[in-house]
């Protein structure tokens, strides 16, 4: 059985490393190939060097501000010489990214059987987030088999029509990743989070979404900038994504700013050393609301819905918008209240146990 593993972005390499590191554990059974279509190239490459992946192929699609029908024509055309070379008998791809909604449709066409990781995430909300709503709804409709992370994406597939024979809850392959990295020693002092006061109490800030473009933007800077000068005590630190939509907003809001660092996107290992040390998260990222829990921190969400309700019952996620008063108050709520920040910052774990990677591949093996 040959298995093409074909992934694009950042989050799609942190959530499938694992899964080809479990793929190549079982050569004597199956052939694994892995394509990369680059739709991140500086993002992607960090990830594949931590996790020593070497692609067959890399695609090398990234155009600066690309948009999204570029991305889409790319990535389909040269996807389609890929899945004709190798002809392999599944792909699977991780998540909503283009890459993952194109890859599942090239598949389609040539009628080989996709596997989709993370499948059955529903914010029920056309627009939020953009397009990845839609994108994992395509690949949902184009997919074989489904790895649902938790129940309750198990019940968004089979509330669609979904047969139950096609969905295994696996858990999300992220905490794999993260039990991977969170325990390596880790020499900050000769690291790039070195001028980072760890005597401070960290806010850990990431935020890249397309719908936070232009003015949620400008709010959510606003709101950062209010806790900054209110809290001289604590330190805020924001590894800016390199998408030219967020890059310019931040740095001119937020560049000038005694307690905000403002970092270029860090490496996996980094990041996670940096969300342990850190007393609260605000972000709009995906895979940072489920890593965040895990560690025990508190995250504030900055986005009107979300698909990920399993930390908010959890207690431990809060939905707060980019409103810029919303944003600054809950943030202080959490600074100031030590009964409140307690109550959010219980390590609970709903996504996963970190066999997820064993489970997909015990079954695409079955
Ligand atoms: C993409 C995904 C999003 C995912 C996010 C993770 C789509 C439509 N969006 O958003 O679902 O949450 O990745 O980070 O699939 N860039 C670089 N270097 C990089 C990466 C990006 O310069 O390594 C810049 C380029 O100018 C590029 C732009 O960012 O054109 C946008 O990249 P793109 O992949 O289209 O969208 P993201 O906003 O990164
Ligand atoms: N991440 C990283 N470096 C950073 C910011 C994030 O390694 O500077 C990791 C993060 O821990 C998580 C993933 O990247 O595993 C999330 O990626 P992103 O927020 O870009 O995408 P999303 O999850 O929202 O699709």
């Amino acid at each position: 059985m040959k298995i093409l593993s074909i992934f694009g972005t950042r989050p799609e390499a942190i959530k499938m490393a694992p899964v080809i590191a479990e793929l190549n554990k079982h050569r004597d059974k199956l052939t694994s190939v892995v394509c990369v279509t680059a739709q991140h190239r500086e993002m992607l490459d960090q990830v594949l060097t931590l996790f020593a992946i070497q692609p067959h192929y890399d695609l090398g699609i990234m155009q600066p501000n690309q948009s999204l029908a570029q991305v889409t024509a790319r990535a389909l055309t040269k996807l389609d010489e890929v899945l004709e070379k190798e002809n392999p008998d599944w792909i699977l791809v991780q998540g909503d990214t283009t890459t993952v909604m194109t890859a599942a449709l090239a598949a389609f066409y040539r009628r080989i059987r996709v596997g989709h990781v993370e499948a059955g995430l529903r914010s029920f909300d056309k627009f939020q987030p953009f397009p990845e709503e839609i994108n994992r709804k395509i690949a949902t409709s184009l997919s074989d088999l489904h790895f649902a992370p938790t129940a309750v994406s198990r019940q968004n597939l089979l509330r669609e029509g979904i047969a139950d024979q096609q969905i295994v809850v696996t858990g999300n392959t992220v905490i794999d990743a993260l039990l991977q990295v969170a325990e390596k020693p880790y020499d900050w002092l000769n690291s790039p989070l070195a001028a980072i006061p760890r005597d401070k109490r960290i806010l850990l800030v990431t935020a890249h979404r397309r719908e936070n473009f232009g003015a949620p933007f400008v709010n959510i800077c606003a709101a950062l900038r209010t806790l900054a000068a209110g809290y001289p005590d604590i330190h805020i630190v924001y590894p800016v994504h390199l998408n030219p939509n967020v890059k310019s907003v931040v740095q001119s809001s937020l560049g000038d700013i005694q307690n905000i660092t403002l970092l270029e996107p860090l490496e996996y290992l980094p990041l996670v050393q940096l969300m342990k040390q850190s007393y609260l998260v605000i972000t709009d990222s995906g895979g940072i609301q489920e890593e965040a829990p895990g560690l025990g921190k508190p995250v504030l969400v900055l986005r009107e819905v979300t698909e990920r309700p399993e930390g908010i019952a959890a207690g431990t996620v809060k939905l707060v918008g980019t409103d810029p008063g919303k944003i600054a108050y809950e943030a202080s709520l959490l600074l100031e209240n030590q009964f409140e920040y307690e109550k959010m910052s219980q390590a609970v774990n709903p996504y996963g146990d970190g066999r997820a990677s064993e489970r997909i591949v015990s079954c695409l093996m079955t």
